[in-house]
């Protein structure tokens, strides 16, 4: 049996929240600490403030057992042999990560440690974030022996959190001391054992007794630099694939084919080679932006970064684009969309690809109907309702009566569409496809005018020009 350890989670976000359930769940006891007394009313009485599968299960079954939640951070540290750091770290208007949350409650923790305990950064942060948390912790009078500071990142993806995190391709543990290393190793152990994938209501996912993840132990320092440099260069394989996809365009080839063929290349892999409308969310526009800043202070020129953010930025352009030339003018049309959230299976709308796009249909005069199974609420605090944008229950709301119908990210049920009744239910047969979501001989085939990513586009003649007559 492995050990149950007490942990506090400072920050009750995507990363924090899933720390905590998916720790409580490999036995540990977490306290969970935030000081949005609001959300913590909501957690407490069962409530889950993010759309996250499995969150809302694993948190009914620890809450009030192995997980509390509270606004008393010094009485958490006191009580815990490790403290998560999980707060945000946005980006700054220099580019760099605002680290003031991350300052602030390294500074709390130090006034309540009276024995040994280990700061863990699992927040995104740029290397020397450790010696910076070291030097505050030191500077509230706490002397060495007390506490070591170890990274920890997460490369969790919103929407499939709880799996990432149990089913983990690898733990990465970064740490400078054994003592911490072995506290983390703890930590962890039920995973690295396989322990917990033999508890018969584990969740379901890749990793199994016989193929437990990895821990990989290194310095803090390259802890650091591996959780930059993992979400950077993944940013970097997408803006690849979209230019590939922009050259397949121009030449008249398909860029599924392509990707499909450079991705089996076991060297390059098939993962994140997905064309689109570019890649937004909380994380990679940060990190990528954040990285580039830590490259310029330690003297590195990384332009490679500066061009996978422009590539990033000219590609929402670039498909905006696509919607006017298959509209010829945005004014007064009425536009059908399917997607707010920055990707599918969220309900996060942060550098959202998808409200960028909407926002510039609506300052050209269109009317947009959108639909999105979960991230509706949150888009409505960013554009209101009103006589210009509406927000509809389900897809072919959407799609009813509108001269064209805009697809921007890519939750399953958007690419399970009973095409005839999509058909029946636009007035104009033109679908443009920010997510090739599908064949596009398909969908001429079922009279649509189709234009997606990196593939040449089909248009029915005749639909496209005539209105449905019903
Ligand atoms: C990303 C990383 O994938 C995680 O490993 C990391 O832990 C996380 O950031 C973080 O740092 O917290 P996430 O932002 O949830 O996770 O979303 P992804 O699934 O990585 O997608 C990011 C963006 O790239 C989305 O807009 C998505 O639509 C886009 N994308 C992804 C593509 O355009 N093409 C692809 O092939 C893959």
């Amino acid at each position: 049996m492995s050990e149950r350890i007490s942990i506090a989670v400072v920050g009750s976000g995507y990363v924090g929240l899933v720390a905590t359930a998916c720790f409580a769940e490999i036995g540990h006891r977490v306290i969970c600490v935030d000081n949005d007394e609001a959300k913590l009313r909501t957690l407490e009485s069962g409530g889950v403030p993010i759309h996250e599968d499995y969150l809302p299960e694993l948190l009914n079954r620890h809450r009030g057992h192995s997980v509390e939640f509270t606004s008393d951070l010094g009485a958490a540290t006191r009580e815990a042999q490790a403290v998560f750091i999980a707060v945000g770290t946005p980006q700054s208007r220099t580019g760099s990560a605002d680290l003031s949350y991350v300052d602030a409650v390294a500074s709390e923790i130090a006034r309540s440690i009276d024995e040994y305990k280990v700061i863990v950064e699992k927040s995104t942060v740029p290397v020397y974030t450790n010696e910076w948390i070291r030097r505050v912790v030191e500077r509230n009078g706490v002397s060495r022996e007390l506490f070591d500071v170890a990274s920890n990142p997460e490369f969790l993806r919103e929407g499939t959190a709880v799996v990432d995190f149990l089913h983990a391709d690898r733990i990465v543990v970064g740490a400078d001391t054994d003592r911490a290393s072995d506290l983390m190793k703890s930590i962890y152990a039920p995973l690295t054992s396989g322990e917990y994938y033999r508890s018969s209501n584990a969740v379901p996912g890749p990793r199994g007794e016989g193929n437990a993840p990895p821990l990989l132990q290194t310095s803090t320092k390259a802890a650091e630099i591996i959780k930059h440099a993992s979400n950077a260069f993944l940013a970097t394989k997408i803006s690849f694939i979209n230019v590939v996809a922009n050259i397949c365009e121009a030449a008249g080839a398909d860029v599924e084919e392509v990707a499909r063929g450079m991705g089996m290349d076991s060297r390059i892999g098939p993962k994140f080679l997905k064309a689109g409308v570019g890649y937004g969310g909380s994380c990679f526009p940060k990190d990528v932006a954040a990285f580039r800043h830590v490259a310029e202070q330690l003297g590195v020129d990384f332009g490679l970064l500066k061009e996978v953010e422009k590539i990033n930025d000219e590609q929402r352009r670039r498909f905006f684009q696509k919607v006017r030339s298959a509209l010829w003018t945005f004014r007064g049309k009425r536009i059908g969309v399917l997607g707010l959230a920055f990707k599918g299976g969220t309900d996060d709308i942060r550098e959202s690809p998808a409200l960028d796009v909407v926002r510039q249909m609506l300052h050209e005069g269109s009317i947009v109907t959108a639909y999105d199974p979960a991230a509706s609420d949150r888009a409505k605090e960013l554009i209101p309702p009103g006589p210009q944008m509406r927000y509809v229950n389900d897809a072919y709301a959407a799609a009813q009566d509108a001269d064209a119908l805009v697809i921007l990210n890519e939750w399953q049920e958007f690419a399970e569409l009973d095409l005839k009744r999509l058909h029946y239910t636009l007035r104009y047969p033109i679908i443009i496809d920010g997510r090739n979501l599908y064949e596009p001989m398909k969908m001429l085939e079922h009279g649509f005018t189709y234009l997606s990513v990196g593939r040449p586009g089909l248009t029915h003649t005749r639909d496209a020009v005539t209105p449905r007559v019903r």
